[in-house]
């Protein structure tokens, strides 16, 4: 696992930078997508690459981490909401390549067929993830296997109440989400990690002190043979 400190802005070009190479060489890409405030300084600068024409998204494929459960697509704070406003709507990707974890097919085939679909494509080349302040990846909470395939899972009281800043009330914010776990993350080809700001600090510390326990599931990076930390000097601080 390698670790990079850089500005927030150092860190948006070079992951723009990592998967605009992965475009020029393979235009058909599967990319792993993460919501959350994280990426979007990286969504940002693919866009203005897509737009200077340095980069196309037409043959790509991507699949989303998690949705939130009870929310529809055209909710403002659903996650397919945030991937087409954030992304979708301002590149040439088709809508019918972009994948997000289904809120309305509740049952289990539905979720293995997720994973499933991924591996029908090849698997994910890149993915982006960021992380919750508790340590957890995608929707994978603290206790987690990480033997995880796609699932239903309850949120945490942390994550509720990180997340509900995006709502006008926390009572607003749903308990239940649909996450990719935390084996299909692992099943991608390459993984960067988004860990900026203060509130992400002791996150940061504990992922370093390279300790593996499901108590705290990103933890479970450090079997994985490709993975960059991008993290800033705040989240950095108590290095
Ligand atoms: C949510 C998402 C995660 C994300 C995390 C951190 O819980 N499900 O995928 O990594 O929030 O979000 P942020 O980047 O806003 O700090």
């Amino acid at each position: 696992m390698e670790l990079k400190i850089l500005t927030l802005n150092e860190i948006n070009l070079a992951i723009k930078d990592e998967i605009a190479s992965l475009l020029r060489r393979k235009p058909n890409a599967i990319l792993g997508l993460a919501t959350g405030s994280s990426p979007i300084g990286v969504y940002d600068e693919l866009i203005k690459a897509y737009k200077a024409g340095d980069i196309s998204f037409n043959e790509v494929t991507s699949f989303n981490l998690d949705e939130y459960f009870g929310l529809s697509g055209d909710h403002p704070q659903s996650y397919r909401y945030f991937m087409n406003t954030h992304l979708f709507d301002h590149v040439d990707i088709l809508k019918s390549r972009t994948h997000v974890p289904s809120i309305d097919k509740n049952s289990e085939d539905y979720f293995e067929t997720y994973d499933n679909k991924i591996k029908d494509h090849g698997g994910i080349d890149f993915q982006i993830l960021g992380i919750g302040s508790n340590g957890h990846i995608a929707f994978n909470e603290p206790g987690t296997s990480f033997d995880s395939l796609t699932h239903i899972v309850d949120l945490k009281e942390s994550t509720i109440k990180d997340n509900s800043r995006f709502f006008n009330s926390i009572s607003e914010v749903p308990t239940k989400a649909v996450s990719m776990g935390l084996k299909s993350i692992m099943n991608a080809k390459q993984i960067v990690i988004i860990i900026t700001g203060k509130n992400k600090a002791n996150a940061l510390k504990r992922l370093m002190s390279k300790e593996i326990s499901t108590d705290f599931p990103a933890s479970i990076l450090h079997h994985h043979p490709k993975v960059t930390i991008y993290a800033d000097q705040e989240a950095a601080s108590l290095l």
